[in-house]
């Protein structure tokens, strides 16, 4: 694995761009930092290169890629029947954190991309080196997070030699990701923008930004949105495939069964460290009291504790590792903090880690949304 610095020097970071994005067009799979996380990007019109993209992260084939690009322009070559209200929220969010969900044109990408469904999800990342690199490998790349399946999305370069060594062409390494969470993904149908996966773009600036031309829906994905329902890698990472987890929701019989979430941790495994989290929420002052009695209890437990907390509590807490995820009065901080995080956990080789909630607001939903997945679905409201 090749690694590109694209910060040292003008011309050095010149010359590591043009290798990255020589080793694309040859058809290798390379990581790139995006404003949102690290991808691990790769011709989305080569099967063969989407391939290796899957074969490095070990994701089951059935769940699709969002395909970036560098050029609103370049939508025209992959989807078709684009919408008003689409075009709006281009025009509006990018480039940035906003992925959409549109039909795609047949024969545009590798059929490896979108799982054989009859959608596309399309990209204008906001970083600078992004739409370089895609402008000079002169293809749409599709990037999945560059991390291993499993494991928390890269924040950071490092991150993705962590999980990816040896298993990929190269990384080209920008500095730390700023929204440090996914994008958000929507999909929009009949009149209605349902976000699928919460992230960068907020619901409210959503709805602001659309105000009367449509309704902003927080769906996280149903059926009549897409079969695809996870629009993350829950599906992929738990063992189940996004297909049957679609078939689950499609068949009635079935669906009666999953409407109790099952055993916590099989739909939302994804963003999971290794060790065991529980989620506290609620009243600030209960919250603290109550992470910090089951960090003890789990300490008499004998278990290696750890405990994720905002920066107004950090000191407050009596335990063997306390790890800042940034700041209550600023999510967005925290948002950029958690990925890495929940590395350290699995660094410290935390068995039982106990994290604080945060308010739900702005980015707050993306980042309690990822919490929520992390701790498996176990969560006390306090
Ligand atoms: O911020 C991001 O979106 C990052 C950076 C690298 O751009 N990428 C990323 O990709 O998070 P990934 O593959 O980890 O998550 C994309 C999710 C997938 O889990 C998939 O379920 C959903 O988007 N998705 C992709 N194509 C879809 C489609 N046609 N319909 C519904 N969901 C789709
Ligand atoms: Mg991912």
């Amino acid at each position: 694995t090749q690694y590109w610095t694209a910060s040292s020097t003008a011309e050095r970071g010149e010359a590591d761009l043009k290798e990255a994005a020589a080793a694309l067009a040859a058809g290798g799979v390379v990581a790139f930092p995006t404003e949102t996380v690290y991808g691990l990007g790769g011709d989305a019109r080569s099967t063969e290169a989407v391939g290796k993209i899957f074969a490095a992260k070990g994701r089951p084939s059935d769940n699709p890629l969002i395909v970036h690009i560098a050029d609103e322009a370049d939508v025209e070559s992959l989807c078709e029947r684009v919408g008003e209200i689409e075009r709006t929220l281009m025009r509006i969010f990018w480039p940035g954190p906003l992925t959409l969900v549109l039909p795609v044109r047949p024969g545009a990408v590798s059929p490896l991309v979108t799982a054989g469904l009859d959608t596309v999800a399309v990209r204008l990342p906001e970083h600078r080196l992004a739409r370089d690199l895609i402008a000079a490998a002169g293809c749409p790349l599709a990037a999945p997070s560059a991390n291993r399946s499993g494991r928390p999305s890269p924040t950071e370069a490092r991150h993705v030699q962590e999980d990816l060594d040896g298993r990929i062409d190269g990384v080209l390494d920008g500095g730390a990701a700023g929204v440090g969470l996914e994008s958000t993904v929507v999909r929009v149908l009949d009149g209605i923008v349902h976000v699928l996966r919460p992230g960068g773009v907020t619901a409210e600036h959503l709805q602001a930004a659309i105000g009367d031309l449509a309704e902003v829906r927080q769906s996280h994905g149903t059926e009549e949105t897409n079969p695809v329902v996870a629009a993350d890698d829950s599906a992929a990472d738990s063992g189940i495939s996004a297909r049957e987890l679609a078939e689950e929701r499609l068949l009635p019989e079935l669906r009666q069964a999953a409407e109790p979430p099952r055993s916590p941790g099989v739909k939302y495994a994804h963003y999971a460290p290794r060790g065991e989290m529980l989620l506290v929420t609620g009243d600030p002052e209960r919250m603290v009291a109550e992470a910090q009695r089951a960090a003890d209890e789990a300490r008499r437990q004998g278990r290696r504790v750890g405990v994720l907390a905002c920066a107004e509590h950090e000191a407050r807490y009596r335990a063997e590792h306390v790890l800042r995820i940034g700041s209550r009065a600023e999510p967005a901080t925290a948002a950029r903090a958690l990925y890495a995080a929940l590395r350290q956990c699995d660094e410290l080789g935390l068995d039982y880690i106990v994290a604080e909630g945060f308010p739900e607001a702005g980015i707050g939903a993306a980042l309690m949304n990822r919490l929520r997945k992390a701790a498996g679905g176990r969560e006390h409201r306090v």
